[in-house]
Formats: structure tokens, C-alpha cells, sequence
């Protein structure tokens, strides 16, 4: 009976290397992305609540006063200052669609996540599903800092 207790040993020192190695990696940030789908559903949402009311429910926005966000040049050619500007907020002239807009919008205050999800949302609605865009993932919106 005693001999069995040094493989027993060696089996739960095997797994206290393995607890203290994963432990290390406690302090790293911990990442779970959604899937495409459910990230576009959430987004609807937060587009409703804090988008809409300037861009408008099909995106079309104001013409001179509201860029659109249907089939924009900006957003489909400009994916990270767009992803910026969701994140920080948008001041100074830009041109949309051939009109030139010189407006402000204010930082939200959206966490990563709503600004991922608001992304893809955008990205996969009001015509824009023709965009060759890949999804917009909570790693790569907590990696940009304003300029
Ligand atoms: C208070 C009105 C307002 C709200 C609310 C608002 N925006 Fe904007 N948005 C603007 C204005 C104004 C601009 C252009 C700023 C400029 O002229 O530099 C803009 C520009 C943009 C642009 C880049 C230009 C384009 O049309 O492609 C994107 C992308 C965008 N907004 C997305 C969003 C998203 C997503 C939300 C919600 C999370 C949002 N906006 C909420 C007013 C608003």
C-alpha cells in the first residue's frame, strides 16, 4: 500500500505546477469575445439607446448636420478612427458621402464592450453588410488610445 503513495505524490505535484503556472496569468485581463451574432444583437440595442437620435433608425442621418452611417465612405474606409470615434468622441471637419460635415459628438461613455458591439452593429446594418468587414472584437477596441 505505502509504494502507491509516490505516484499519488508525483500526481498532485503534476497539478500544483499546473495551478500556480495559471495562476501567473491572474493579473492579464480576461478576454471572452462574443460571436458576430450575438455582438450585432447587443449593439442593436445600444445603437437604440445612444445613437439613434442623431444617426437616425435606418442611419441616414441629417444631411449637413448628422454624417450617415448607411453606406458611409468614412466608416467603411476609416474602420479604426472609426472605432475611435465611437470610443472618444468626433470633432472637426470630415467629409461623408461627398458632404462635408464640421459638428461635434461627444464621448458616450460606452465600455469597450458596448463600443464593439455598437461597431458590428453598424457594420452589419442599413446596407453596410456589403463592407468586407471583419468583427470588431472587444481586444482590439480596448487596444486603441485616442491620438
Ligand atoms: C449628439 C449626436 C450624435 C450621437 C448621439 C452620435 N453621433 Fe456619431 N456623429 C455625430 C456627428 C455630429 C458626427 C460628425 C462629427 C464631425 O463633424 O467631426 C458623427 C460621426 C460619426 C461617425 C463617423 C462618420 C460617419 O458617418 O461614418 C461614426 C462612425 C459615428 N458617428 C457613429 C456613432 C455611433 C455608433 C453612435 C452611438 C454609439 C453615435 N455616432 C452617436 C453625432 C452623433
Amino acid at each position: 500500500m505505502k509504494f502507491y503513495i509516490i505516484p499519488v505524490i508525483c500526481v498532485l505535484s503534476l497539478f500544483v505546477r499546473e495551478y500556480q503556472s495559471d495562476s501567473s496569468s491572474l493579473y492579464e485581463p480576461i478576454v471572452q469575445e462574443k460571436n458576430l451574432e450575438q455582438s450585432i444583437a447587443d449593439g442593436k440595442a445600444v445603437y437604440s439607446e445612444f445613437c439613434m437620435r442623431c444617426h437616425l433608425p435606418q442611419g441616414e442621418g441629417v444631411e449637413g448636420i448628422y454624417p450617415p452611417l448607411a453606406k458611409s465612405n468614412w466608416l467603411s474606409e476609416k474602420r479604426t478612427k472609426s472605432i475611435k470615434s465611437v470610443k472618444y468622441g468626433l470633432k472637426g471637419e470630415i467629409e461623408v458621402n461627398g458632404v462635408t460635415y464640421n459638428n461635434n459628438m461627444t464621448s458616450m461613455g460606452l465600455t469597450d464592450r458596448e463600443v464593439a458591439d455598437v461597431m458590428n452593429y453598424i457594420l452589419n446594418s442599413f446596407g453596410n453588410e456589403d463592407i468586407d468587414s471583419k468583427q470588431v472584437t472587444l481586444k482590439e477596441v480596448a487596444g486603441l488610445s485616442e491620438d
